[in-house]
């Protein structure tokens, strides 16, 4: 209830006051930030995604515009030398206004990313968007194997077809790669399991379904319970270091991140910049009002 109410006046607070909040999830408003941070956490052994924020677009030109910053970013940072792949969310390019257009867009960053060696992942928006970008995924997949990724959300009913379905694309040479996740928007029952322990159970069966069939995984939890499964069940199948990852978001539960990496597992941070903080953060808490209880956690035990 309290966390509703906070989640609802936040977007009327001033950005000075959100940032207080904000801060600790966003790399910063610039390119540099997001090269400093990233620099910062590659020197800690951990590697890092690059999100630029903006989702749900449907101007032209700022299309235009965020494909622009993404070429930028994929360039400066292979210049600067940094550990790093790239995060896009769909809906910045068009998604759900045109398809063909969106598809051409992030197929440009992808080539960008193919001819660099490096890596695009789609992330997963809502449930209108997924037939989408499983559809988007699958075109990119056909002409980039090794450049492409895709995130699947253990919540939604349907995930462990979808698992199913891109089992038919895997192969030896040239694994899907999915970053597995519990799902961060509002759903309704019908199509999303909705208790915790219901959630974690989906998690582990689609994160073992995927590990036994040798799909490339990132585990991206902070779920400290998730994460023992998920030491189990790459002990269980013997999956070598190179088929999977742990993936967290920036400034969450670094404590158990550390852990991670002392057992010699990859990290990756996903790493959020740019000007639409404000609405991300905003969106983000009325989406998901729980987030608030965290957000307070962690600004007061800073774990
Ligand atoms: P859970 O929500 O149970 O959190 C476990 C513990 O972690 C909490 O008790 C708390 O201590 C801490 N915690 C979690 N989130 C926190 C926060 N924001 N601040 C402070 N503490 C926090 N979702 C999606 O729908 N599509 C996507 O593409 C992605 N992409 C993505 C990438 C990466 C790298 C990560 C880590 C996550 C995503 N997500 C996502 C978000 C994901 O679906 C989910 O909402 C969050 O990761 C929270 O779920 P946990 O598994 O961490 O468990």
């Amino acid at each position: 209830m309290l966390n509703n109410i906070i989640a609802s006046v936040l977007p009327f607070f001033p950005e000075k006051l959100v940032w207080i909040f904000s801060k600790r999830y966003i790399a910063g408003e610039s390119l540099e930030d997001a090269l400093r941070v990233s620099k910062e956490l590659n020197s800690q052994n951990i590697e890092v995604t690059l999100d630029v924020l903006g989702e749900f677009q449907t101007r032209l030109e700022k299309i235009e515009f965020y494909k622009a910053t993404y070429l930028n970013t994929i360039h400066e940072s292979v210049k600067a030398g940094i550990n790093s792949t790239f995060s896009v969310k769909p809906t910045m390019f068009g998604l759900l206004i045109d398809k063909e257009v969106c598809y051409s867009h992030i197929r440009d960053i992808v080539k960008l990313a193919s001819s660099n060696n490096s890596f695009i992942r789609i992330d997963m928006e809502d449930s209108k968007c997924t037939d989408l970008e499983m559809e988007l995924y699958k075109r990119l997949f056909d002409e980039f194997p090794r450049n492409v990724g895709l995130v699947l959300q253990a919540y939604l009913k349907r995930t462990m077809d979808d698992i199913m379905d891109l089992n038919t694309l895997n192969t030896k040479e040239n694994p899907v790669n999915i970053r597995l996740c519990k799902g961060i928007y509002i759903e309704p029952e019908e199509i999303a399991y909705k208790k915790k322990h219901e959630i974690n159970l989906h998690f582990a069966e689609d994160l073992e379904f995927m590990m036994a069939n040798r799909f490339r995984v990132a585990i991206a939890t902070h779920d400290e319970k998730l994460v023992q499964e998920a030491y189990k069940i790459i002990e269980k199948h013997n999956i070598s270091n190179d088929m999977f990852e742990f993936q967290m978001l920036y400034g969450v539960t670094p404590e158990l991140r550390k852990t991670i990496l002392a057992g010699k597992y990859r990290m990756r941070v996903y790493v959020p910049f740019g000007k639409e903080w404000f609405n991300y953060s905003t969106r983000r808490l009325k989406e998901n009002p729980r987030m608030v209880s965290h957000i307070l956690k962690a600004i007061v035990i800073r774990k």
